[in-house]
């Protein structure tokens, strides 16, 4: 008999009663009772040949009281107990409080609805001296904290992303001197970095998803002995080679359940580490605040509990908007998890719903993401009460100062002073800036959204998440009905074919008022739209009225002028579908041409160009800009090759916009999207799904993604105008601005 102690519990009332977790679907009531009892003796045998095996009182109607590693997690004499996430095990509660109690544990309770599963969640490094703990199915990240806080222990959080391995011990074991056995497909990447940055590679035993899904990390570790259900031969040889003895103790019948040995028992002495950076939440605060930094230089440790939870309000139609959900969801996608801490229903059918929630994050980066991501919904950082926005000074011209606030496309408000201002030159990926040379009285913006390169030293930019709130807007519910009817009814996500038709019905109507009214639409193509025959329609949209600016880069104007001197788009008759001898060198020959007139206008003044998009570009004056790329033959005299000065030129193109139509760009389309603000409509259209799912998720009403070839789509396009113009003309309708 060793010195450790273990506490484990019979298996007397022990069945598959009910399903928690994906093993025990299809295994209800089918555990053989007779096997489940010998093979836990066995395993009781084993153990109780390296250490001290105390028994807990089986009770009736809680069969997982076997699983005595969830009862809490131990270190010296305290231990902080479960709280059970799924009401099926709450019961088994109370039973672990007075055991422990009774053997003169200090014993803490967590709050009543915070999940924390013990030691199944919560397993201290062997020669670390920190507590790793996981999180995202069973216990929540919030538990964390408190658990550095209770036991002194600098806590690592782990997420969990395989619902199979749903407790950190079924994937994850620290063995005694620092070897690590695990299965890395368990954790999110964030978590790997996290374990490869604390464990040095050497030290490392990754196993096969046959040894993981035979529960070999769910193993208990004694001196130099390590038992387990099950070990492939290769895993037995590495954990040999590593000088320890491996014992298989097969444990089938809980498998069944979704435990093995190291669920089955949890051990009871287990002996603290005390190392520099096992300081625990109080000595963590303490280093923070003499500025020391502890870990492994990645800033990933824990840092002091404040940082790693915030509470942020949501206000709105929060659940017939989904806004709650999409909090939610963005919370636990983004790494974090959340407690919701007070949830006000609107009364009325017009009133608005409010509801408070903690976040919790690993880290101080992470954390910086979700109130980002938060905050573009339109949460507010601060649950109590409003505060300003915190400011630093430009250090370096076109360096923002660390922590500033990354902006959105979605319309954002600043607040100082006690006022809130609105942001403007609202765009995603750049920077808030002061203007102080803009007069309060005016209505221009006294804040502006900028981009790195464009800040000067000396200006103050926002930092921090404080005091800034995104609008957007929630119509009232007749209201939502009422825009059923208009564009945003598409937003329903990426169209598949059978919804083309459709689109193109809606967004013609849509385009045509645009007209009508004097709007501006811009339209961003690509190359494609000419190998696809789509050049004809699109020339005709701009000789129309249709098109108020058109962006894209060099090739779109080098295959339009080909085929409209040629007949060709890279040698390719478009008629017939087939390569013209020689068609090679057309491209060569129309970049020649215009270049020799000097510009596309030019070519069009000369007599030189007379078809085609860019000729009724010139013809009917619309603006266009071509931004150059490494990909580029010539360039045409037109293209833009200083990049900088190509994006200001489209950022002007751009301004005032309803609608931007996308055609087949990945490039340009992508360029575009990221300059436009939330409130634009966006219709993208690409061959390719992933393109158009990047660019019409943007999170806003406004965008549309049409999955399909890009000439069919302009052909579809004109003829619905077509049949509109008619429809409209026998209505006697007036429609001042068509050509
Ligand atoms: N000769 C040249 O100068 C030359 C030639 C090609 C590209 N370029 C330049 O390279 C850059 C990128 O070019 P790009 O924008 O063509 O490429 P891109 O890869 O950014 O985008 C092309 C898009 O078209 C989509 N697509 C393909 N077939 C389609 C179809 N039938 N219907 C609808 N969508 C379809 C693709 O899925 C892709 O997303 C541009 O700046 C362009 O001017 C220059």
């Amino acid at each position: 008999m060793g010195e450790s102690r273990f506490l484990m519990c019979p298996p007397t009332h022990y069945d598959v009663d009910y399903v928690i977790n994906p093993w025990m679907e299809g295994n209800v009531q089918r555990s053989a009772k007779a096997v489940a009892a010998a093979q836990w003796q066995q395993l009781q045998g084993v153990l109780a040949g390296h250490a001290r095996v105390e028994q807990l009182e089986p009770q009736p109607g809680l069969p997982d009281l076997v699983f005595t590693a969830n009862a809490g997690v131990v270190v010296d004499d305290r231990v902080v107990l479960a709280r059970f996430f799924h009401p099926e095990r709450q019961g088994e509660e109370p039973w672990f409080q007075s055991w422990f109690e009774s053997q003169g544990y200090r014993v803490t309770l967590l709050p009543a609805d915070l999940p924390f599963e013990g030691a199944g969640d919560a397993l201290l490094d062997r020669s670390g001296g920190w507590l790793w703990a996981g999180y995202g199915f069973r216990s929540e990240l919030a538990a964390h904290p408190l658990l550095a806080e209770a036991l002194a222990v600098e806590v690592l959080s782990l997420r969990l992303m395989d619902e199979r391995f749903y407790h950190l011990d079924t994937c994850f074991c620290p063995l005694s001197d620092g070897t690590l056995l695990y299965y890395p497909p368990a954790f999110d990447f964030y978590s790997n970095r996290l374990i490869e940055t604390r464990v040095p590679a050497a030290k490392r035993l990754v196993v096969g998803e046959t040894d993981a899904l035979a529960f070999a990390c769910n193993a208990v570790n004694v001196g130099r002995s390590v038992i387990l259900n099950q070990a492939s031969a290769g895993l037995r040889h590495q954990l040999e080679t590593r000088g320890y003895d491996v014992v298989e103790t097969p444990l089938s019948e809980f498998l069944k359940a979704g435990g093995a040995a190291k669920c089955l028992t949890l051990r009871l002495d287990e002996p603290r580490l005390v190392t520099a950076t096992a300081t625990g939440a109080a000595g963590l605060q303490k280093a923070a605040g003499a500025g020391l930094k502890t870990g492994a230089g990645l800033g990933l440790q824990g840092p002091p509990p404040s940082s790693l939870s915030r509470t942020i309000r949501l206000q709105g139609h929060l659940l017939d908007s989904g806004l709650i959900n999409r909090a939610l969801d963005r919370i636990v996608e983004g790494g974090g998890s959340f407690q919701v801490l007070d949830f006000a229903l609107g009364q009325q059918r017009h009133s608005t719903s409010s509801a408070a929630i903690r976040v919790s994050a690993p880290d101080g980066e992470v954390m910086a993401d979700l109130m980002a991501r938060l905050i573009a919904l339109g949460a507010l950082a601060t649950a109590d009460g409003e505060c300003d926005a915190a400011l630093a000074e430009v250090l370096q011209d076109g360096v923002a100062p660390d922590d500033f606030y990354v902006s959105t496309i979605y319309p954002t408000e600043v607040r100082l002073a006690g006022r809130w201002h609105r942001v403007g030159r609202q765009r995603m990926d750049g920077a808030l800036v002061l203007r102080p040379d803009v007069p309060e009285s005016t209505a221009m913006a006294q804040v502006e959204c900028r981009l790195l390169r464009d800040l000067r030293a000396g200006e103050q930019v926002v930092v921090g998440v404080e005091g800034l709130r995104t609008l957007r807007p929630e119509p009232a519910r007749e209201g939502r009905e009422a825009r059923q009817a208009d564009f945003s009814f598409m937003a329903a996500g990426v169209s598949s074919e059978r919804r083309v038709e459709l689109v193109v019905e809606q967004m013609a109507w849509e385009w045509r008022r645009i007209r009508d009214r004097g709007g501006k639409v811009v339209v961003v193509a690509g190359p494609v739209v000419i190998h696809t025959g789509g050049g004809a329609h699109l020339a005709q949209l701009v000789r129309e009225g249709y098109v108020q600016a058109l962006l894209g880069g060099n090739a779109i104007a080098v295959h339009d002028v080909e085929q409209a001197l040629m007949g060709t788009s890279l040698g390719v008759d478009l008629q017939q579908g087939l390569a013209v001898h020689g068609g090679h060198r057309h491209h060569l020959k129309a970049i020649n041409t215009i270049r020799r007139c000097g510009s596309l206008a030019a070519a069009v003044e000369q007599g030189v160009l007379n078809q085609g998009i860019f000729h009724a570009c010139v013809r009917r004056g619309v603006p266009f800009v071509l931004a150059g790329s490494i990909r580029d033959d010539g360039p045409l005299p037109d293209t833009e090759m200083d990049l900088i000065r190509a994006q200001a030129a489209y950022a002007q193109a751009l301004e005032g916009a309803e609608m931007v139509l996308m055609l087949s760009s990945m490039l340009h389309s992508i360029g575009v999207g990221n300059m436009t603000p939330a409130g634009v409509k966006l219709v993208c259209v690409d061959i390719n799904p992933a393109v158009v799912t990047k660019l019409s998720d943007r999170g806003s009403l406004e965008s549309v993604g049409v999955v399909t070839d890009v000439g069919l789509f302009l052909s579809l396009l004109v003829r619905q105008l077509d049949r509109l113009n008619q429809a409209w003309q026998e209505a006697e309708i007036s429609t001042p601005q068509a050509a």
